[in-house]
């Protein structure tokens, strides 16, 4: 599976570790940075990684965004069609964003998570599959939001 992954200079030591983690984990991950610790604005990379799962261009389905506290970031991703983002801080709700709500992507905060928390939220988020049925009504509501 191929998950895209970005953040601003406030979550990139955690996406940089996330990163790492996945590819020790065979994944391939397209990093959309940021790339350096110069301060810079989340949307912009909130962008790029949903554009990427959108438009298909790289196959990966699922992303992975990080800022300083993941809120920003996540409100960046909800304004982007075809996106459901989900802040995540906790392993119960990182599964349910998966099986309840069909995430696309987490976000999450560098400032307010620990890296084993992440990990273990990335582990929970990319193994859970959609459990569809009463649920897929719901998301279509959501989805109809967006027209
Ligand atoms: C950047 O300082 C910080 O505001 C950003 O990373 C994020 O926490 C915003 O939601």
């Amino acid at each position: 599976m191929k998950i895209a992954i970005g953040s601003d200079h406030g979550g990139i030591h955690l996406k940089n570790h996330i990163k790492a983690y996945l590819e020790g984990k065979g994944y391939e991950v397209i990093d959309h940075g940021t790339y350096t610790e110069d301060s810079c604005d989340y949307p912009d990379f909130a962008k790029k990684v949903c554009d990427d799962i959108t438009s298909g261009t790289s196959g990966a389905e699922k992303g992975i965004l990080v800022c300083g506290t993941g809120i920003g970031i996540s409100m960046a991703a909800n304004k982007c069609k075809g996106i459901r983002a989900a802040v995540v801080a906790d392993v119960f709700s990182a599964k349910m964003a998966a099986e309840h709500n069909n995430a696309n992507v987490i976000c999450m905060g560098e400032r307010t998570t620990g890296i084993g928390i992440a990990e273990m939220m990335v582990d929970i988020f990319l193994a859970t599959p959609f459990a569809g049925g009463r649920h897929q009504r719901r998301i279509d509501k959501i989805m109809a939001l967006e027209k």
